[in-house]
């Protein structure tokens, strides 16, 4: 029992200055289809959220191309199969059990402590990203058979063994931007787009904040000075 070992990977999004890098989130894409899709799904993901601002930076036909290139979407119409529009969602997947990544970055906690008070998560953040990143690269190679399951060793993972087979070893994909496609590279791409599938619009978020800051301040500067006005005839 008890939670794993996370490692603090440095995301481009942390702090409130943070912003999604959109070549990392290409890169994770480019994971999350070759190698995560095959048993995981994205049910709650419009794919064509991959072309909106603050996301991926795709075009309109890329974003297009990219859907009917690889997934296949079963349309009730039609009464069968065709290839996914950028109106569809990212398919689910149930095949082996594996559960659906859309909101995974915002369901897990990286950080707990100390003492499971959560306190270091005002520091360093829930840590969900971090949490998935340390799932990839925690596998320690030792192997157990139970009931029939084969289970994984793996420092992140509660309880420390999974059915996940290591799904990343390194260089399992190529990236277009030359960027490295190490364990620990591609972990922290594909970490950071699942943050981007749970959470699109945090940059608009963490925006809206700092207006909303913004004005409380103009409002107490003026508070202060007409508290001072109307109380001065008194003085
Ligand atoms: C569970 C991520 C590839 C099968 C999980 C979990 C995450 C994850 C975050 C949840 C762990 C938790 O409950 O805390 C990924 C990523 C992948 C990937 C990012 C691609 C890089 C795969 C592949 C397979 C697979 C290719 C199948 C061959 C499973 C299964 C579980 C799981 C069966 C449930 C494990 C358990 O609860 O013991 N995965 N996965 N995953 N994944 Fe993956």
């Amino acid at each position: 029992g008890g939670e794993g070992h996370i490692e603090d990977f440095d995301f481009s999004f942390e702090g409130p200055f943070g912003t999604y890098d959109q070549m990392q989130l290409q890169r994770g894409l480019k994971v999350y289809t070759e190698v995560c899709a095959a048993c995981h799904g994205l049910k709650f993901v419009p794919i064509r959220s991959l072309g909106e601002e603050g996301a991926l930076g795709y075009s309109e036909d890329e974003v297009r191309a990219y859907a009917a290139q690889n997934f296949e979407v079963f349309d009730e119409e039609l009464d069968d199969f065709r290839p996914a529009r950028p109106a569809d969602n990212f398919p689910e997947n149930t095949g082996v059990g594996a559960p659906d990544l859309s909101l995974m970055a915002k369901a897990r906690a990286g950080f707990h402590g100390p003492y499971g008070l959560g306190i270091n998560q005002m520091v360093k953040g829930m840590g969900g990203a971090e949490y998935i990143a340390s799932l990839l690269t925690g596998y320690t190679g030792e192997t157990k058979e139970e009931a029939g399951v084969t289970l994984y060793a793996n420092t992140a993972f509660p309880g420390g063994w999974i059915s996940m087979a290591p799904p990343l070893a390194g260089e399992d994909v190529d990236f277009d931007d030359g960027h490295s496609n190490s364990l620990h590279h591609e972990s922290q791409d594909v970490a950071a787009f699942l943050m981007w599938t749970a959470e699109p619009k945090m940059m608009a978020r963490k925006q809206a904040g700092f207006v909303g800051v913004f004005f409380l301040v103009v409002l107490s500067v003026l508070l202060y000075l007409v508290n001072k006005r109307i109380w001065k005839p008194v003085k």
